[in-house]
């Protein structure tokens, strides 16, 4: 009985160092296959679970190269994985919704182990998105929501409501609509329809401004209000300036313009144009916008256009790289990714606004600004994203 039990323990012993030291090879293979600072960031968690994911090849699809900021987070998200030890694989296209599929069909063939999608159609991702899910490839939602699949794992964006409504906010103090009697005229453009984030940009300024509407200090004169009316195709700018010079000509050839709220800088640029070419005022209008590119940092030095709301694409980039390096390593992570990170921006983790169709995404979401003529230096060039030249215009850096 004792050598039996003798034998027994020795057996169990014996199977236990194999294993371990089994273990050990296996690991020291894998450790083999990664990259120094991959291993760095996996030891400085000391919870680290072990790497479940794996892998180092980051498929990033970004929508055009024709819109400014996409230029700028392809850079940056490229950069930011590089300079972890990642191979990155960037796509632009276009502008076109099939391009952008046969793109992440093209990352998916080409072996990558997590994709972060700027969709230009939210709608339009989900097959290819399936074939994602079933090679076990998880995707970062950037910037924008991809709607109606449930291979997203994370979103990564602005508020995009807050955004809209920093717009409403300034026409409301620039205008001191709570205590001015008005009226004054007013007109929308919102962005693209296929965008899930124009949306939330339209309602965020129009919700702030409808009390003024109903009470009649703010008055639309062509009467368009409703999204699907203001929307811009693909954000463009040709067609922003086209409805407003049509807007123009049938309604302002004897009334003043006050606001245009535009959603974005690209399709402020085509409105801008439009007030040049077509309007017969002689007062400055009111132009809103959102992204800081670089002809409409100029005009609002200019006089031009009046704000632009300001996201910070390269801390965008920053959130989605740490997101990506705790996604690869087998973390699933929530608020500790802010926590643990130590970035010197706001950010927070929002487990409820943001429902593609197939349930809420969870969403690390950055907080915008507002930039004036008066605050271009102190918000945009002295925290190193734009210089400025020798005539005061900023030029993006990167
Ligand atoms: C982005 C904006 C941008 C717009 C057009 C939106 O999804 O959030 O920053 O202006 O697309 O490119």
């Amino acid at each position: 009985m004792k050598a039996k039990k003798l034998l027994a323990v020795l057996l169990s012993l014996v199977m236990c160092f194999a294993l371990v030291a089994c273990g050990d090879d296996a690991a020291k293979k894998d450790d083999a296959a990664k990259t120094d600072t991959q291993q760095t960031e996996e030891k400085k968690d000391d919870a680290a679970e072990p790497a479940a994911a794996g892998g180092n090849k980051v498929g990033i699809a970004m929508p055009t190269k024709s819109l400014e900021r996409w230029n700028r987070d392809g850079s940056f998200l490229e950069e930011q994985f590089k300079s972890k030890g990642y191979e990155v694989k960037l796509t632009f296209s276009d502008n076109k919704i099939d391009q952008q599929v046969k793109d992440i069909e093209g990352l998916l063939a080409d072996g990558v182990n997590l994709l972060v999608i700027a969709a230009i159609d939210g709608e339009s991702l989900s097959q290819v998105l399936a074939q994602a899910k079933e090679q076990n490839v998880p995707v970062i939602s950037y910037d924008r929501l991809i709607m109606q699949t449930d291979a997203i794992s994370y979103y990564v964006s602005f508020d995009n409501y807050t955004v809209g409504k920093l717009q409403g906010e300034f026409v409301r103090d620039q205008l001191d609509l709570d205590n001015a009697a008005g009226p004054f005229n007013i007109e929308f453009t919102a962005g693209d329809p296929a965008d899930n984030n124009a949306g939330f940009f339209f309602n965020g300024a129009y919700d702030t401004l409808k009390p003024y509407i109903e009470a009649g200090k703010l008055v639309v004169q062509s009467g368009q209000t409703a999204f699907d009316q203001v929307a811009t195709q693909q954000w463009d700018t040709a067609k922003a300036m086209t409805r407003m010079q049509n807007i123009l000509g049938s309604n302002y050839s004897d009334q003043q313009l006050d606001v245009a709220l535009c959603s974005n800088d690209s399709t402020a640029l085509g409105v801008t144009q439009a007030i040049a070419s077509d309007y017969k005022g002689k007062n400055n209008v009111l132009v809103t916008g959102q992204d800081g590119d670089e002809a409409n940092l100029q005009n609002i030095v200019d006089g031009k256009q009046t704000m632009t709301v300001y996201k910070a694409v390269a801390n965008e980039a920053k959130v989605t790289l740490d997101l990506g390096v705790a996604i690869l390593s087998g973390k699933n992570p929530g608020e500790e990714l802010i926590k643990d990170s130590g970035w010197d921006f706001d950010c927070t983790y929002d487990t409820s606004s943001y429902d593609n169709g197939t349930g809420i995404i969870p969403s690390f979401l950055l907080v915008p600004t507002v930039v004036t003529k008066d605050n271009i230096k102190s918000e945009l060039v002295d925290p190193g994203y734009y210089t400025l030249d020798d005539k005061g215009y900023a030029h993006p850096v990167g």
